[in-house]
């Protein structure tokens, strides 16, 4: 028998700071998420302070870029970023996809059409963010969003396929 499955992922991309505060650029990729089958179960704006970049961002504590990295993702002046929860099958992997390699140069000789490619001003001020993995996608969808239940709403999701 043929079974026809739906399998959803769920992961949590950022544009960040830097495209935020562009608006053609914000809009831009704003298509690029819904032409590329993502599902917006959430989205928000909001800024951080110093602690939460420090948090979200503490496995890479002690790298040379980290305090750049903080001060970026937590600049007032930079204005907010954006947060959505994307599902899609493959969602963590086809978001990075998109988002090309981290650091510009890379980007811009290997997948010269990736967002960083496109969009992004340096290493640090890379204009997304995506999680690595189903795992890291959970801690990181319950950082942004902590009124949100990954699994329950993978649950209903299936339900409604069922
Ligand atoms: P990392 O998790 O390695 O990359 P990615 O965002 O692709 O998962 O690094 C997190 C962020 O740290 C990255 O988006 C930008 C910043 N960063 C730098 O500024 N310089 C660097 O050399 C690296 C590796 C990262
Ligand atoms: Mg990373």
């Amino acid at each position: 028998t043929l079974r026809c499955e739906r399998v959803l992922q769920l992961t949590l991309a950022v544009i960040k700071p830097d495209a935020v505060a562009h608006p053609l650029i914000l809009e831009t990729l704003h298509q690029k998420i819904l032409e590329n089958n993502f599902i917006v179960v959430r989205k928000k704006d909001l800024w951080w302070r110093r602690k939460d970049s420090e948090s979200f961002y503490a496995e890479h504590s002690g790298r040379f870029f980290y305090q750049r990295l903080v001060e970026f993702m937590s600049r007032q002046v930079c204005g907010p970023m954006r947060a959505y929860i994307l599902a899609r099958e493959d969602a963590v992997a086809h978001w990075r996809e998109l988002m090309g390699p981290t650091k510009v140069y890379r980007a811009r000789y290997t997948a010269p059409n990736s967002v960083r490619a496109l969009y992004g001003l340096t290493d640090t001020r890379n204009t997304t963010h995506g999680s690595d993995s189903a795992e890291s996608a959970k801690r990181e969808i319950a950082f942004f969003f902590p009124e949100f239940s990954v699994q329950q709403w993978l649950d209903k999701e299936e339900q409604r396929f069922r």
